[in-house]
């Protein structure tokens, strides 16, 4: 387990009890939540290797020109919510809520998980976005509804240490996944594909890396690409349907 160690104040809150342990009996990877300049740090072995306000700094400042929310528009008119399956630190989803949109997330990883509480907690607490722990397909709920707009920004299984960024880098190393996702990144992404695929969708949205295969076979789909610096977007029209009945199409 994750030794995480909370330095402010009690109470704890909840999203911090399921991975407390006794500061004697520590991993080698720990968080500690600090009290007095009130930031996450994520340390291997005693060294800070990665920080909050590092990693969320771009976000303080809300940008109006930013890429991201300007793909979220179909025929002139803003999502209104957002189901980013990939939460990850919850860059893109504190992005997407920063324009005011409602986004429901999801992160099976600890590490990440517990860096995006926090930033929802400390460093953005009037956004409004929910963040759950856990594979998205934990939760029946989800197989329920019909999505207005789904997010998909899977890991890159080609890593490209030139174009990773330092955080995506660390999870890309496997000996991250020991805390809650015992996968490599190919066999997450099998996973991935195959859950979605059951999922009712009538927007689409998959960040892929520029020159990456596309995930779903959707040639009878309507679909936009549109490119960033270094990721492609596509944009696909399900109206309603799930991605494995679009694949017969
Ligand atoms: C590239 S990162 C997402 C980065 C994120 N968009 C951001 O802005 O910080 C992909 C994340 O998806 C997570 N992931 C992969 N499969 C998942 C699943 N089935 N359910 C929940 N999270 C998953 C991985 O643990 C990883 O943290």
């Amino acid at each position: 387990m994750l030794g995480v160690i909370w330095e402010r104040p009690e109470p704890r809150p909840a999203w911090i009890d399921q991975y407390w342990i006794d500061s004697d009996k520590r991993d080698a990877f720990e968080i500690v939540i600090t009290m007095g300049i009130a930031d996450i740090v994520l340390k291997e072995r005693g060294q800070i290797i990665l920080k909050g306000s590092d990693l969320y700094g771009a976000l303080f400042k809300k940008n109006a020109k930013e890429f991201l929310p300007s793909i979220f528009y179909r025929k002139r008119k803003k999502a209104q919510s957002v189901l980013d399956l990939t939460c990850g630190w919850a860059r893109d989803a504190i992005r997407l809520a920063q324009h005011g949109i409602q986004v429901i997330g999801f992160e099976q990883s600890a590490i990440p998980y517990l860096f995006s509480c926090y930033a929802k907690n400390f460093y953005f607490p009037d956004l409004d976005f929910d963040l759950y722990h856990g594979s998205f397909h934990e939760h029946s709920w989800v197989y329920e509804s019909v999505w207005p707009w789904v997010y998909l920004d899977p890991l890159f299984a080609d890593n490209r240490p030139g174009l990773s960024k330092k955080e995506m880098e660390l999870l890309y190393q496997e000996k991250f996944f020991f805390s809650s996702a015992p996968f490599s990144v190919s066999e997450q992404n099998h996973l991935l594909k195959d859950r979605v695929q059951d999922l009712k969708i009538e927007t689409l949205v998959m960040k892929q890396h520029r020159h990456a295969n596309a995930w779903f076979d959707l040639s009878g789909i309507l679909s936009v690409t549109k490119y960033s610096r270094v990721c492609r977007f596509d944009i696909y029209y399900l109206n309603q349907l799930r991605l494995k009945e679009a694949k017969k199409i």
